[in-house]
C-alpha cells in the first residue's frame, strides 16, 4: 500500500477547532520528531527521496499541496487540503510534493530522529534497494 489516510478526531465549538495527536489506536507510531515547512513557492518540488526505515504522518495544517507517492510499481498523486486528515507514509515509498498554495503549512510527524543515512535520494538506488 502506498499510503493510508488517518481521519483525526476534532474537538471544537464556536471558540475554534483543536486536533491532538498522540500515540494510540488512532496514531501509528511513537513520534520522535516534528518539523514543518512553509513559504514554499507553488512550483517547487520538495522531497524527492524515500526513507529506509522512517515512517511519517504528514498534515497540511493550512492551505494545500500535492504529494506524489511511488512504491517502484505504482505512482499516485494525493492532494492534502485539510488539517483534519493525516497522510501516513511507511518506509520505502518515494515521495515528491509540490503545488503549494501561498498559505500552505505542512507539518510532518516522524517516527525517528533526523538521520541522513536513512534517506535514499537517488531514484535508481531506491529501485535497486526495493529489488535487493
Ligand atoms: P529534506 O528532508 O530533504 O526536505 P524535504 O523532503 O522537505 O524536501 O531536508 C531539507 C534539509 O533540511 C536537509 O539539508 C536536511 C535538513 N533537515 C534537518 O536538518 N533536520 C530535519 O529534521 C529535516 C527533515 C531536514
Amino acid at each position: 500500500m502506498l499510503y493510508n489516510i488517518i481521519d483525526f478526531e476534532v474537538c471544537g465549538d464556536h471558540s475554534g477547532k483543536l486536533v491532538a495527536l498522540e500515540k494510540g489506536a488512532e496514531f501509528p507510531f511513537d513520534i520522535k520528531r516534528v518539523y514543518y515547512i512553509w513559504q514554499t513557492d507553488r512550483d517547487v518540488v520538495r522531497g524527492k527521496h524515500a526513507h529506509r526505515a522512517l515512517e511519517q504522518v504528514i498534515v497540511c495544517v493550512s492551505g494545500s499541496c500535492d504529494f506524489i507517492l511511488d512504491d517502484g510499481a505504482t505512482r499516485q498523486c494525493i492532494s492534502l487540503t485539510t488539517p483534519v486528515q493525516g497522510l501516513h507514509i511507511k518506509s520505502r515509498i518515494w515521495r515528491e510534493f509540490t503545488n503549494f498554495s501561498e498559505d500552505c503549512v505542512v507539518m510532518v510527524l516522524a517516527s525517528e530522529h533526523y538521520d541522513e543515512a536513512d534517506y535514499i535520494r537517488d531514484y535508481d538506488v531506491f529501485l535497486k534497494e526495493l529489488k535487493g
